[in-house]
Order: C-alpha cells, then structure tokens, then sequence
C-alpha cells in the first residue's frame, strides 16, 4: 500500500485501491467497493475527482467507495455492523432500528476543540477559537497521513436542503466511519442524486472526516473508534472542513453544525441571508389561517419539542418544517423563506415520552439509530423519562444496570437518529423548494429566573438585541459546568463561523434588504423555565406552550398594542389576552411568570455589557443604543 501513495498518478491509485489484503474479512457487500476510477465513471466534476484523490493520498484508506444512498447500501452497512459488533439490532417492534454506544470519552460536540480558521484572526472574532488556516493545515497534516489506513474511505455527496432549492446547498464528506455514513443518510440526502447535479458543475463544501484510528492488519477495530485528540476544523474561507477523531454528532455529522451553521452563516453573511439554529413550525389557527415561525434556542432547551408540540388548546394545529436549523433567503416579495436544510432529525433522547413528545416518540418507532441510550431485556431502548424503569437494563456504558444503580441508564446527551418524513405531525411543505414564508422569530433559553415567559420586540432592531442578549444554563449538549449561565447570542455562540458582532451587524442590516420592514418577522422572546422558589417549573411546557404560540400568532397580525401591555422590556399579553382556558395554573404562578424585576434586569443588562465588551469597536452603535434605551426605561418605570 505505501508505493500507492508515494505515486501521485490516478492511475495507480486506481489500480491498488479495491485490494482486498487477506488479513481482513470482508462481506459479500462490502467486495463490491468501487474504486476512484468508478467515481470518475459517476461523475465530470473534475473539482470533485481531484479533491477526493487528494484525500485518499493524505489518509490512505485501503479502499474508495461512493455512497449512492440507496436503501440496500444503508441495510449492507447497518448489517455489517452489527457482525462487527458496532450496532445492536432493536427487536421487530421497532423496524429496522438499532443501538449504538459510543466511546465514554467521545459523548458531546467538542466546543473547545472547534476552530473557525480565517486569514485574519478579528474576522473569527472572540467567540471563535482562530488558529491561522496555513498553520492549522499543518497541524492537522501529520494526523490526517494515514489515518484511515485499513479502512474504507466512503465518499458521500449530499445536499442540504431539497435538491435544486435556490436556498440549498451541497457538500460532500469523505469519512473512514459506516456509523457516520448511516447517519448521514438519513440526516441529509445523501447519494447518487446529489452526484448527478454535481455533474452540472454545481459548487460543493469539502467536508474531511476522520475518526483517527487506523487500523493495522490483523488486529480487532474497537466498536466506537475514535482519537483522545479532536478537532473540528472550518475554514470558512474555503469553504472546507476538517474533522479529525470524533465520531459523535454534530463533530462527524459533518451537514450539520459544522456545514448548515459555521459555513453557512459564513456564507449566508457573504450573501445576504440568514443560517440559524432554528426549528421552522407550521401554526394554524381554528379559521384555518396559517403562518409559519422560527424559534432559536440553545442545544438541548426545547427545539425539537416546540417543532412537533401537540397543541393543547382546542382547533389549533402545529406542523413540523426543521428542529434545529432554518436557512432563510428573501423572495422576491421582500419576506424571509425558510428551508430546513435536514433531512432527519439527531434528537435528545432524555425525556422524550408519549405524554412530553408524542410525535417524536411515533417518528422513532422505525428506521432509526440510537446512540448511547440503555437497553432492555427484550431488545428495544429506554432513557430516563421515557416512562417506567425496566427492572433491570444495559447502561449506555454497556455495563448491568438496574433502577438502583445510582448512576443513569442513558447519558443525558443520548440521542435518536430519524427521517423527518415520518414525524407525524410534518408539514406539507418540509421539502418544499421555495421555502415558507417566515411571520415570527422567537428567541428563548433555559432561564430559572429574571426572563417571563413571553415578551416582544418592539422593533426590528430590539429584536435584533433580544437575539444578541440571549444567555442559557448550560445543559449535557457540549462539554462544560452544567447549569452555568452563559451568554449564548442567537444560540448560535457554538455555531457562529465568524465574528459574532459583524453577526449583529448582519442581522441589524436585514431591514435595508428587504422593500418594507413590515415584511420582516415579528420578534419574540420566551422562557419555558423559570422556576419558583422550591425549584419547581413554574409553566407545565411543552404542549402548554401552544398557549404562547397563540398570543404569538395573534401578535403577528395585530395592530399596536391590541392584546398586548407595554413594558420597559418589551411588550407582554395584556390581561386576559394569554389563553389560559382549561390550564390548572395559580394566579401567583401567572404572575411569577410574568415579573419583571428591575433589579435582575439591571443585572442582566450589566453582564451583557461586560460579554459584549470584548467586540470593542466592532459592536455595532445600535446594539450599545439598544442597552441604554432598555437601562433608560428599566429606570424610567416604577
Ligand atoms: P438540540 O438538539 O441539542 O439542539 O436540542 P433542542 O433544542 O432540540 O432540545 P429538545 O427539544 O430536545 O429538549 C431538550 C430537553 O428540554 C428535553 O429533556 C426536554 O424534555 C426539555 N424540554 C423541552 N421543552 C420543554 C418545556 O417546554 N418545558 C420543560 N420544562 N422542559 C422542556
Ligand atoms: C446541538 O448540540 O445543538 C445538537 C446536537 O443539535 S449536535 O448535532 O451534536 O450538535
Ligand atoms: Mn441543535
């Protein structure tokens, strides 16, 4: 194998790769590998051909293979996995599902090891960690060489997005992990489609994964490979990632986080739109009038259930676009149209229940992976809060586990890989090519005092600030002190791939491109958690919160202050205007929900200036306008 790399002709990369050393046993299946030469038959793109050759030069994989994303390629993989012991197949009341369980070390997106590489470290910004992109290259050089040695380098074009959207993009990933490929297929469309349109010399991101683990000859792979040193790399420059020894998540799911969120919003701020951490929801109210909002929340505070809510109130409906990432361009009507780029859904699996998320529990009864929940004596999955616990189990550690074990069966940041196809409650329009035109924004974080339940912008721009001051208890999504506030702008503080105050500025700007302010979003912002003082959730959540959607849906069309109250902050639902029929809720809960109080906020406002501080003259003068008029009113009132 080495003389192959030491040669840079095609020719004979094509002639060694598809070898099959007699050290390895390979499936039926798996002797059908293709080799570069059969990706040069699929495809003309010639950008495509040399950059996967480049590739398997750098980690000499034993073999090449071209994902056509079909059903049987998905099946081959999933089966070949569970010979090798990777996946557990759920018993036949779960169709076609399976079980995964990760390396103990490799359970999180890796924040501090996540870079956004441009020329200059001030377009990274200091919510970014910046390495110059010549020097990160050759960091990574040495750990990429070779790293997908005695394994397969499977090739994956995919589009985010239904293909040919003018809101779509594509990439394509090259990784060493069929884990990774499964996922990714029911994540994003992934295959032989996605190759054709890059046929017609359609542009792609780069997205270079490995897990980190070659393999030599002879000796058994572990079940979850995967490299103690991580980095998750974005050159948004390039537009090229590089992902190296992670095979969790959003670290390997290269479509996800790293392409939808910190390439795209690189590319969104470049050309003018919009690449969020948003759910996308479809809201029909009992006249059968529909709008559609978007509402951004950090990792693990509510996105998936809010997108697939059963509503509690009586004639509304809520439909299922995205759960966690909006790609938004303008129409030519000037209005903001949403597509989900996925393709699937990459849920928290701890509390998800029939009772919490039915939907979501429906959209995983098949077809779908899950990693590092526990498993039950009958084969099928279980995780803290999804109803009561079997008396005995295996923990996602893989070690016996009963209800008094002291230890939880499921990680907290387990989760469940689905088609959105069959979420029940998905809208007609998911994969529609235009997009759906946006009424509402909503922001909101997981905040256990200070923020009401729902208040509103009074304009583009204070809305632009209500995202900017968005801050969060941290939760088991990335590593760090659970609980610990932090300022979280947007939810996208993980997510942003440049610097956060041109972000601002970003948004800020929305309102010169389209023709009328009016056909922005409205702008709001909730807080499913604040507690009392016994700790204890004040709002009950989850299909409650179609209450809020309501007032939200009427707000969108209503004139000034109708169903509204002013107040220092923004405005809130005037008396009477909250539906609260049929809710067993105490008026002193109501009205803890809805406090302001001046001194929490002033607080507030104090530790966003401090956050904020560190953008120096890159913050944009409204979003220091915008502090001072919110301290002039918070003062003003009494
Ligand atoms: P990511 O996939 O990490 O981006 O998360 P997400 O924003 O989609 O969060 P998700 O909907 O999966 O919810 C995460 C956790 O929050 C789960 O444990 C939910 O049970 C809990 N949760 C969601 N909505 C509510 C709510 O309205 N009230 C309360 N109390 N908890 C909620
Ligand atoms: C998040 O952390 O916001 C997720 C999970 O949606 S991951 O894909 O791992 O980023
Ligand atoms: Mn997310």
């Amino acid at each position: 194998m080495l003389r192959l790399f030491k040669s840079a002709s095609s020719t004979s990369l094509h002639s060694n790769i598809g070898l099959v050393s007699s050290a390895t046993p390979f499936s039926s299946f798996q002797r059908r590998f293709f080799s570069l030469e059969s990706l040069k038959q699929k495809t003309k793109n010639q950008k495509l051909i040399n950059w996967v050759e480049e590739q398997a030069k750098l980690c000499q994989p034993d073999k090449i293979y071209v994902c056509d994303g079909s059903e049987e390629e998905y099946t081959g993989f999933c089966n070949d996995m569970i010979k090798a012991g990777v996946l557990t197949k759920l018993n036949s009341k779960r169709p076609n599902s399976y079980l995964a369980r990760s390396d103990p070390g490799d359970v999180a997106r890796v924040e501090s090891r996540t870079y956004i590489c441009t020329k200059n470290k001030e377009d990274a910004g200091p919510n970014n960690n910046w390495v110059d992109p010549k020097e990160m290259k050759q960091t990574l050089k040495p750990l990429f060489s070779g790293s997908m040695k005695g394994r397969t380098m499977y090739v994956m074009p995919f589009s985010m997005g239904p293909l040919g959207s003018p809101i779509s993009h594509i990439g394509v990933q090259v990784t060493d992990s069929p884990f990774v490929v499964c996922n990714m297929r029911i994540m994003t469309r992934m295959g032989q489609d996605v190759l054709k349109a890059l046929d017609n010399g359609a542009d792609f991101v780069e997205c270079l994964h490995t897990v980190g683990a070659p393999l030599a000859p002879g000796v058994e792979d572990s079940k979850w490979p995967c490299n103690s040193t991580k980095y998750i790399v974005h050159y948004p420059e390039d537009r090229a990632i590089a992902s190296f020894g992670s095979g969790y998540g959003g670290n390997a799911l290269l479509g996800k986080k790293c392409f939808s969120l910190r390439i795209a919003s690189s590319m969104a701020k470049k050309d003018g739109w919009l690449a969020e951490h948003m759910l996308i929801l479809g809201i029909t109210n009992p006249k059968g009038e529909k709008r559609y909002i978007a509402a951004a929340f950090p990792s693990a505070c509510g996105k998936t259930n809010l997108a697939m809510m059963l509503p509690t109130i009586p004639g509304w409906k809520i439909e299922t676009i995205g759960d966690d990432i909006a790609w938004m361009k303008f129409g030519s009507d000037g209005r903001l149209y949403a597509i989900n780029p996925e393709n699937g859904m990459f849920g928290v699996a701890p509390g998800t229940s029939a009772s919490s998320n039915p939907n979501a529990l429906e959209t995983i009864s098949r077809n779908s992976i899950f990693t590092n929940v526990a498993l039950t004596p009958d084969n099928d999955v279980w995780w803290e809060g999804l109803g009561p616990a079997p008396a005995k189990a295996i923990d996602w550690t893989g070690r016996d586990w009963t209800p008094s074990s002291g230890r939880p069966a499921a990680h907290p940041n387990s989760r469940f890989t689905a088609p959105m196809s069959q979420c029940p409650s998905v809208d007609p329009s998911w994969s529609n090519p235009k997009g759906v035109p946006i009424s509402a924004i909503i922001f909101g974080g997981r905040r256990s005092s200070t923020i009401p339940l729902v208040y509103q912008a009074f304009d583009w721009k204070h809305g632009t600030f209500m995202g900017a001051s968005t801050a969060s208890e941290l939760t088991a999504a990335a590593e760090g002190t659970l609980g610990a506030l932090r300022h979280d702008p947007f939810a996208m503080l993980p997510f942003c791939g440049y610097n956060m105050a041109d972000y601002f500025d970003h948004w800020l700007s929305m309102e010169n491109r389209t023709n009328k302010t009016s056909n922005l979003p409205k702008i709001f912002y909730v807080n499913w958690f604040r507690k009392n003082k016994q700790g204890k959730f004040l709002w009950p959540g989850f299909g409650e919160n179609s209450r809020v959607l309501k007032w939200i849906f009427e707000r969108c069309a209503a004139k000034g202050e109708e169903g509204a109250e002013v107040t220092p902050i923004g405005y809130i639902p005037s008396n009477g205007s909250l539906d609260l029929n049929g809710l067993d809720i105490s008026k002193d809960s109501m009205r803890e929900l809805f406090t302001i109080e001046k001194k929490e906020w002033l607080n507030d406002l104090q530790s966003m200036k401090k956050y904020v501080a560190q953008f120096g003259d890159r913050l944009p003068k409204e979003i220091s306008n915008q502090m001072n008029e919110l301290e002039k009113r918070l003062n003003d009132d009494n």
